[in-house]
């Protein structure tokens, strides 16, 4: 890749973001296009955020990502919101507009996108989400916007599911949405009213983790994904590959994420296929990280 003295940087903001892959794809994207860009990891430390987004402009930066722990902090630095931003209260994308900074998230279109290309939708779906971080909240807002029947949000903390739900039905009166606690009978009386399961909390990066669901409850009816991407197969994968009727893992959504930024950046249609052969060769040729 060449830089020259007019390189537009982009780059990610989060702590830690040594593992991320986003440059690996952005970077493709920008050679095959031939544009005089590049991406660039950029560790923020918690505390450091306000220095960071005040160098944004100052150092000519064109746009960044953001990420753990960044993604709410962020957010009254900007000058402008996005819808999708506002209701998830969490921003994944900053588009430099001059000397205004707009915050945008693409995790809810990267997911959408994702289980459209897997053939599935959330239309008319009842949908179980294990979680209720930030993950959760662009899955669950996604889900309402795209016109899921019925939403049961399921997380070890049940008060945080029961503050989320409250939150999208102010949004989404219309979508019936409950809460509850993610204990063993919690889960054996909701996993039967459901067709689609998502798996939006961090059980399953770490090798050993079990599935959030246990097997038993596993069913025909049900398409399983699970937000993990590394390791590609998580125990709920495995599980899911045996007894379910279909199953994605999160590549699919940190792809098209990072094509729905890529595209608010440049104006650009991101060569997806590109960026999805750059992040499949980086994942081949490194281990399970245990990191989000
Ligand atoms: N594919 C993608 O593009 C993509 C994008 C974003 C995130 N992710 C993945 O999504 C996952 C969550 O990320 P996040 O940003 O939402 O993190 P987060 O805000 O820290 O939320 C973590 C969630 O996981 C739950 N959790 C953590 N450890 C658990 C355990 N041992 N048992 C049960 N629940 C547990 C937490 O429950 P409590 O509330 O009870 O603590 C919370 O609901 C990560 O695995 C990350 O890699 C993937």
């Amino acid at each position: 890749m060449k830089i020259t003295g007019k390189s537009k940087v982009f780059g990610i903001i989060g702590w830690p973001v040594s593992h991320s892959l986003s440059p690996v794809f952005h970077n493709a994207a920008f050679d095959y296009l031939g544009l005089d860009c590049c991406y660039v990891p950029l560790p923020v430390e918690v505390g450091r955020l306000d220095v960071a987004i005040k160098a944004i402009s100052a150092l000519n930066i064109a746009g960044l990502n953001v990420t753990v722990p960044h993604k709410e902090g962020v957010i009254p630095y900007l000058s402008e919101l996005s819808k999708e931003a506002m209701m998830i209260g969490a921003v994944n994308t900053i588009k430099v507009s001059g000397e205004r900074l707009l915050g945008y998230n693409t995790d809810g279109i990267g997911f959408i996108t994702s289980l459209h290309e897997a053939g599935q939708s959330v239309s008319g779906r009842s949908i179980l989400i294990l979680g209720a971080g930030g993950a959760a909240r662009a899955v669950v807002f996604a889900a309402a916007n795209g016109s899921a029947e019925k939403i049961i949000i399921a997380n070890r903390t049940a008060g945080k599911a029961e503050s989320l739900k409250e939150q999208v039905q102010k949004h989404f009166p219309s979508v019936k949405v409950e809460a509850t606690g993610m204990g063993y009978d919690d889960l054996r009386e909701v996993s039967n009213k459901v067709d689609m399961i998502i798996n939006t909390t961090s059980l399953g990066l770490k090798q050993g983790d079990p599935s959030p669901v246990p097997r038993e409850f596993l069913h025909r009816d049900l398409f399983v994904c699970d937000l993990i991407y590394n390791p590609p197969e998580t125990e709920l994968v495995r599980y899911a590959k045996d007894l379910c009727r279909g199953y994605m893992n999160g590549l699919g959504m940190l792809l098209h994420q990072g094509a729905a930024s890529f595209k608010l950046w440049t104006d650009i249609k991101p060569p997806v296929h590109i960026m999805r052969q750059a992040l499949q060769d980086a994942l081949q040729q490194r281990p399970s990280s245990g990191r989000m």
